[in-house]
């Protein structure tokens, strides 16, 4: 829409950015190395960041890191997976079907990670996004998969993803013990700074082939301070804006023109 009007080649504030060019704020990346450590060595990690902060996006950058002929990384992200779902889930991404009785899913499953350790010689790395969703049961399901063989050797790298409640209404309490016991490596993604803020806009600029400044410097601080650095909203912010100053003919985005389209056209606010 407004791509011409800057000179761009691409929509900058977008989705589906190649995972080599979205913004690695320090954040991102000590989280990336510690999921590479849990995936090498067969170990048991939590993400937790607020929504929007970049889980999804940390979780697709690290499975584009894993060299595909070392890893095998399943990943499954449904609120409504009940244990039998979930075995369901891995079977299908390793192409096998899943039978009537959940035990037997579980065999299967454990079977065919054997094969593929022992035969294929790759590391399995099992995902699951979405987990503060996700009911007690089949969490503890997902973490049985660590301890097939007696808690002795992991077979696999297990990585558990999800809104920060995850840890504050669910792994917190007594009754996640079992759970949150085994957690080898904790990750938190935390809203970007300010400084971060402004990184992260002109990496988007950059992907979209416009590398000259088109926000203000109060134009940055209002959209840090509106969107507390959260990359979801940042990103709403940003496009909202280009589009106005686009249709106006403005060549810069200052403040004044992010507190109008936050007021004016942000209705569902920033959250
Ligand atoms: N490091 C980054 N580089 C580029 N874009 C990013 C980055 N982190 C997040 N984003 C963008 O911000 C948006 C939200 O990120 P993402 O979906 O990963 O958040 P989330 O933490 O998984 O949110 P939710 O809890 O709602 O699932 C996405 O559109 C994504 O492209
Ligand atoms: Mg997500």
């Amino acid at each position: 829409m407004y791509e011409k009007e800057f000179g761009m080649e691409r929509t900058p504030f977008v989705r589906n950015i190649p995972p080599e060019q979205l913004y690695e704020s320090p954040a991102m990346r000590e989280a990336l190395s510690r999921l590479q450590f849990a995936a090498s060595r067969q170990l048991f990690a939590v993400v937790t960041a607020d929504a929007g902060c970049g889980k999804s996006t940390l979780l697709r950058r690290f499975n584009e890191s894993l060299p595909k002929d070392k890893y095998l990384v399943m990943y499954v992200s449904d609120s409504k997976l009940t244990p039998k779902w979930l075995y369901k889930g891995l079977l299908d991404q390793l192409g096998l079907e899943a039978g009537f009785y959940r035990g037997d899913a579980k065999k299967l499953l454990q079977k065919q990670i054997e094969i593929i350790r022992e035969k294929e010689h790759r590391k399995v790395v099992c995902i699951l996004d979405e987990a503060h969703l996700i009911e007690k049961e089949t969490l503890e399901e997902f973490r049985f998969l660590l301890n097939s063989n007696y808690d002795s050797e992991s077979q696999l790298a297990l990585i558990l993803a999800g809104q920060t409640e995850l840890w504050d209404s669910k792994l917190r309490f007594r009754k996640y013990a079992a759970i949150r016991q085994r957690i080898d490596i904790n990750c938190v993604l935390p809203h970007l700074d300010r400084a971060e803020t402004e990184r992260y806009i002109d990496s988007h600029l950059h992907y979209a082939g416009c590398d000259q400044a088109l926000f203000t410097e109060k134009a940055l601080d209002e959209i840090h301070r509106s969107s507390t650095g959260i990359p979801r909203v940042i990103n709403r912010i940003c496009d909202k804006c280009l589009t106005y100053a686009g249709q106006q003919k403005q060549k810069l985005v200052d403040d004044h023109t992010v507190r109008y389209v936050i007021e004016h056209e942000m209705l569902g606010g920033t959250e």
